[in-house]
């Protein structure tokens, strides 16, 4: 398993119970999803994953590896690469030049290698060109690009990102699911990802963990999961739009699924099929 969590609670120090008894393995290669409402824990269960924080309780285990174990961190936080949910969080630096190569020169890495890197992280993000920008003067949207190309540069075996497509238009939207993707494919990168966008999820997740009030109270396929409406529901989430529609048509009776489609090209395979019957 390379991502173990085990029996994992999280206590703040002002005594607030943020995670309570949380159980969730994750295999290499993996495209996970953590749904949940505000405030239901997705931030601080990330933080966990390269050592922010450590448990309360129970344990926490990348490769093997414990959290808990100091020794550990360096080779857990170069395995786990981090896009933060607040960019201003990521970026200290005062070019994008250096931000990218920042985390490269802590890896010892020759000057050669890191400038190709560096060109590689900005042309895949759509970046080129801003090298010597200040990264806080740069949009929302810009800041995460560069947030991402950052961490991309390092090539971690784990991509964690959390709400990745705050602040991106429509196009960089698509743009960021289809570059998720690709180095998940080819490159056999983990991707854990958490976000309020449902319409994203089934293009981008196998599988989905819900969280709510610091507790797993759903996991397993998307298909499992988005067919698990109720309890959803109850928890402010709703479905995808393309399967929402579905279901209402279903429901007026124009269409019939055995389940629901969950994306727009499910959902347009489902009425070509529809219409040759
Ligand atoms: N530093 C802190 N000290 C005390 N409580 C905290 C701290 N950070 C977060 N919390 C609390 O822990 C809970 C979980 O917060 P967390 O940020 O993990 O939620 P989240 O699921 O990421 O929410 P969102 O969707 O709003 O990003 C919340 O109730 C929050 O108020
Ligand atoms: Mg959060």
């Amino acid at each position: 398993m390379q991502i173990s969590i085990k029996d994992v609670s999280y206590v703040y120090s002002d005594g607030f119970k943020a995670l309570n008894n949380i159980n969730i393995d994750i295999e290499k290669g993996e495209r996970v999803a953590l749904l949940g409402p505000n405030g239901a824990g997705k931030s601080t269960l990330f933080n966990m994953l390269n050592g922010i924080i450590t448990p309360s309780c129970g344990i926490v285990e990348i490769n093997g590896l414990s959290t808990l174990n100091k020794k550990n961190l360096k080779l857990v936080r170069e395995t786990v690469g981090m896009v933060f949910q607040d960019s201003d969080d990521q970026l200290f630096n005062s070019s994008v030049m250096q931000e990218i190569a920042y985390g490269l020169m802590n890896m010892k890495l020759q000057e050669k290698e890191i400038e190709e890197r560096t060109k590689w992280a900005l042309k895949i993000v759509d970046m080129e060109g801003t090298e010597k920008r200040s990264p806080h003067n740069l949009s929302g949207g810009q800041k995460k690009k560069i947030a991402l190309a950052s961490v991309l540069a390092m090539r971690p075996q784990v991509l964690v990102l959390d709400e990745p497509t705050v602040s991106l238009d429509p196009r960089g939207t698509i743009k960021l699911v289809k570059l998720l993707n690709e180095i998940n494919k080819e490159m056999g990168i983990t991707i854990i990802f958490s976000t309020h966008d449902m319409d994203i999820v089934p293009l981008l997740a196998d599988k989905i963990y819900v969280l709510d009030e610091g507790r797993v109270t759903l996991g397993g396929s998307t298909n499992e999961v988005f067919n698990n409406k109720n309890i959803l529901r109850n928890i402010n989430l709703r479905l995808p739009r393309a399967a929402h529609l579905s279901e209402i048509l279903q429901k007026d009776g124009y269409l019939e699924f055995e389940k629901l489609p969950l994306t727009l090209g499910a959902v347009r395979r489902e009425i070509k099929n529809f219409r040759r019957d």
